[in-house]
């Protein structure tokens, strides 16, 4: 089974693959955390993506679909890819259909997960990731533990995203509701859309999506 989420920055995405993977043994495709990772690496991609990312706007889609389709050449969908953060455009959109086509594989639903703008900026500015392994933790509801050590990997690189202040996360923003919400219409009139309720509790929302995904 292949699924996208799809929400804007803050709405879970990432929370919500994780579990998908442990539960499911699929496969996260978080173009967000590819292309941090292309930067941590020092690639000529990587550097120039980073600058876009820090100030919030959006990589070129030539850069994210050449990322994804790699990935889906290479063919190991375990069970089931989750594209998170990936389409994020129409272009991409249709470039996903064409690439998944390409592969012989199928998209099976689209999770809108519908968070209001308010608890996105709660949420974001207090967030943390774990470098090392991506855990993702929030001050609020999941704080990082008191010996600074990340609970699935030991790791004490837990670091606040340079793109979670509050100048960046107007842009994303903004890329979101220009670019990206547009997307929601496309599955929709395709049928495959489902919408959630993404500002319920973590586990709420898992239940929402494996209800959507029966
Ligand atoms: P990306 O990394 O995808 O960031 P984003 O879309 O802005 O989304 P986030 O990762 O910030 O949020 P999330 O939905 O994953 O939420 P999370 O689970 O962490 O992209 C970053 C940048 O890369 C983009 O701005 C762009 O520049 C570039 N990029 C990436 N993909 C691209 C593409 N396809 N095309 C072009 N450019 C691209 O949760 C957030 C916080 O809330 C956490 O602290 C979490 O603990 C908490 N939380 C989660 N769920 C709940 C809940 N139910 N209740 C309470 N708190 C919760
Ligand atoms: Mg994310």
């Amino acid at each position: 089974m292949n699924i996208i989420l799809l929400g804007p920055p803050g709405a879970g995405k990432g929370t919500q693959a994780r579990r998908l993977v442990d539960e499911r043994n699929m496969v996260q495709l978080s173009t967000g955390d590819m292309l941090r990772e292309a930067r941590r690496k020092g690639t000529e991609m990587g550097k120039k993506a980073g600058v876009i990312m820090d100030r919030g706007d959006l990589v070129p889609d030539e850069v994210v679909i050449g990322i994804i389709g790699e990935v889906l050449e290479a063919g190991d969908a375990g069970g089931g890819y989750i594209f998170d953060g990936f389409p994020r455009t129409l272009a991409q959109a249709d470039a996903l259909g064409e690439l998944l086509e390409k592969v012989g594989q199928t998209l099976d639903a689209v999770i809108e997960m519908r968070v209001d703008d308010e608890a996105l900026v709660e949420r974001i500015t207090a967030r943390a990731t774990c470098k090392d392994c991506g855990e993702v933790y929030n001050d609020n509801t999941k704080p990082i533990p008191a010996d600074g050590k990340c609970t699935n990997c030991g790791s004490t690189d837990i670091q606040r995203r340079p793109d979670d202040n509050e100048e960046s996360l107007r842009t994303r923003l903004l890329a979101y509701y220009k670019e990206t919400s547009p997307l929601i219409g496309y599955y929709y009139a395709k049928g495959d859309l489902q919408t959630i309720d993404g500002l319920a509790s973590m586990d709420d929302v898992a239940t929402s999506i494996a209800s959507a995904l029966r």
